[in-house]
């Protein structure tokens, strides 16, 4: 389960923040269509995404579904017309991000008016590929940046899921997240983003506490989603960690239900 930014009381400085994020969007995605493209040669049934807590449209468990769906109308409240890049990063490890991230991007992806690309930007600890079973061995981020003659096709893997595609991180190097103010990096953002309209982009973050990769990542987005595990994160650690972000772009925190 999971809960908005509501829970941490009206009177907070986040709350504040959420309304600046409207004015946060000035690049306009242009282009064609991708919906014709986006075939989904193997789609997984609605058992087999309940067994990787995916949230799919006829999911029995309605509350889930329902936060997801409330956070995506949220987002494109704030974004306007056009499509937009979200960062979700965790304030603390293992607190979820990385699963709201993918559940947000197939939230979007219910829509047949758009498609969703998630990109997994955590250095340190991929771990989208080993969640929606893509093969990311010699085909990732990385190694497009390291490699552009790879082309970009060869790193948007399908998922099983209609409209979302994955960039996983590909092959595990130690780097630093002065990768992601690289030009190659703000290239192939631009380029993503660009090429549809009806692409919503979600970079999937490395936690804030302990780090500044979150934030240097936060620069490549148009909005920001903190994820907090529910009573792991004190109210004023959250807030510091808020506050080391664009205000313009905080969109939220989402209080997630560890299991
Ligand atoms: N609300 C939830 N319901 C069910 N499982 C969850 C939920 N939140 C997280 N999990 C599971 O908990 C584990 C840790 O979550 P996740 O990898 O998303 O955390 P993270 O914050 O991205 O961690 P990291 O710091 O490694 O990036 C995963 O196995 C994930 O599937
Ligand atoms: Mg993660």
């Amino acid at each position: 389960m999971i809960g908005s930014h509501e829970e941490l009381g009206p009177a907070n400085p986040i709350g504040a923040a959420l309304d600046a994020g409207g004015s946060g969007i000035t690049r306009r995605a242009s282009g064609s269509r991708s919906i014709a493209r986006m075939v989904e040669p193997h789609p997984l049934s609605g058992r087999a995404l309940e067994d990787r807590r995916i949230i799919h449209p006829e999911q029995t468990d309605r509350a889930q579904v329902d936060a997801f769906r409330e956070i995506r109308t949220r987002l494109l409240a704030l974004g306007g017309e056009g499509n937009f890049v979200t960062m979700v990063a965790p304030i603390s490890p293992m607190s979820g991000g990385s699963f709201v991230a993918r559940n947000l991007a197939a939230a979007f992806a219910f829509d047949e008016a758009k498609t969703a690309l998630l990109i997994d930007c955590n250095l340190r600890n991929p771990s989208q590929h080993a969640a929606l079973g893509v093969d990311a061995a010699s085909s990732g981020l990385i190694d497009y940046l390291e490699h552009p003659q790879l082309g970009i096709e060869k790193i948007l893997h399908h998922t099983g899921i209609p409209r979302l595609r994955l960039i996983p991180n590909g092959r595990k190097r130690e780097m630093s997240g002065e990768y992601f103010s690289s030009f190659g990096m703000r290239t192939l953002m631009d380029s993503l983003r660009t090429r549809y309209a009806d692409r919503y982009i979600f970079l999937d973050g490395p936690a804030v506490k302990g780090s500044p990769d979150a934030r240097i990542l936060s620069e490549l987005a148009d909005f920001v989603v903190l994820v907090t595990g529910s009573g792991r994160d004190s109210p004023s650690l959250i807030r510091k960690h808020a506050a080391d972000f664009d205000p313009r772009k905080l969109a939220g925190i989402v209080v997630n239900q560890l299991p």
